[in-house]
């Protein structure tokens, strides 16, 4: 059988189904035509109360893209991609080309694609190696994306900041009915959180977001606390939706390296998403720059790999 290019494009596309995304709401399209593929912004799927200007939307394109690339580039295609190419068409976020055929790269990146679920358990005491967070620094830093890991100090403020985001989304009902909406997704539609990929509230460092205000999480926290987690933050110079293709761009390198290293990961964004959270995390960027995401890693403390959630088929999601 010959494999066309549009077939390895194809293929690229269909292994960035497993990309996470925002509420799991894989808000992406992909369109293979001649010799080339292109990702859209599905808006259809953006959160309205959660996220209005589309940052974590783009985010997680960002990621579907890297997944993309990874899967390329890990089969030997050496790619140009350009990124936002179109200013009157700002749903289209990149065009991959396939411009030759190069020693294959980045294989237990590749590797780790279908092996990564987002773990919610808190993580062991066993403090994470140095060496996965400088890898992981790398990565992002040449996309232009920076790491503010938090310390003894700023990890107080932090908790601070995540426990006032969680008070504010609990308290606006446009929210929940919008969380209401994504926990709570007919089976048939392939998206969404299911309760079995989440824990209940636990004693740890920072709490994670409140999935199901009313109970019914299934998934058992374990024994761990969080005692040996890192929290990254990856932020950027400026703020606009290219910046934020290339944080969710440098994310997916993170969490592919961080589940290639064996650790676990889960991403933290309704610090980001409220406002006045991501302003006072501005503030513990010095100002330097906006927050796009940030990061809880560690050493799994239980020998269960972390639960996998729903995806829509690729004819769903794949034009062409
Ligand atoms: C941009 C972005 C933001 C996310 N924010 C959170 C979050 O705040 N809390 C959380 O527990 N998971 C968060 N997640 C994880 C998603 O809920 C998860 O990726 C999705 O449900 C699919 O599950 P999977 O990662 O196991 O494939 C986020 C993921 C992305 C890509």
């Amino acid at each position: 059988m010959i494999t066309t290019q549009d077939d390895i494009l194809r293929s690229a596309a269909e292994t960035a189904l497993h990309a996470p995304s925002i509420f799991n709401t894989q808000p992406w399209r992909w369109q293979v035509f001649q010799g080339g593929l292109e990702l859209r912004a599905d808006r259809s799927r953006q959160l309205a109360v959660t996220d209005p200007e589309g940052r974590m939307l783009t985010v997680s394109c960002g990621i579907a893209l890297h997944h993309a690339l990874t899967a390329l580039a890990a089969e030997g295609h050496r790619t140009s991609v350009d990124r936002l190419p179109d200013d009157r068409d700002p749903d289209l976020l990149a065009r991959v080309r396939i411009t030759g055929s190069a020693a294959p790269t980045d294989v237990r990146l590749r590797d780790a694609i279908s092996r990564r679920h987002t773990d919610r358990r808190p993580f062991a005491d066993t403090p994470v190696p140095d060496g996965v967070v400088d890898r992981l620094r790398a990565e992002t830093e040449r996309r232009g994306v920076y790491v503010a890991e938090l310390g003894a100090d700023t990890v107080v403020r932090f908790q601070v900041t995540a426990a006032r985001a969680g008070e504010l989304d609990q308290d606006d009902p446009a929210y929940q009915a919008e969380l209401t909406e994504w926990t709570h997704r007919p089976e048939a539609a392939h998206d969404g959180l299911t309760p079995d990929t989440v824990v209940p509230a636990t004693p740890r460092k920072i709490p994670l977001r409140s999935f199901f205000p009313e109970g019914g999480e299934e998934l058992l926290p374990g024994p761990g606390h969080d005692g040996g987690a890192r929290y990254l933050v990856l932020w950027t110079t400026d703020d606009e939706p290219s910046d934020w293709l290339a944080a969710g761009e440098a994310m997916s390198a993170a969490l592919l390296e961080t589940t290639a290293s064996g650790l676990g990961v889960s991403p933290m964004t309704d610090v980001i998403e409220v406002p006045a959270s991501r302003a006072l995390l501005r503030r513990l960027l010095d100002n330097l720059g906006e927050a796009q995401a940030a990061l809880r890693i560690g050493v799994p403390a239980t020998g269960d790999t972390a639960p996998e959630s729903p995806r829509r088929a690729a004819t769903d999601v794949i034009d062409g």
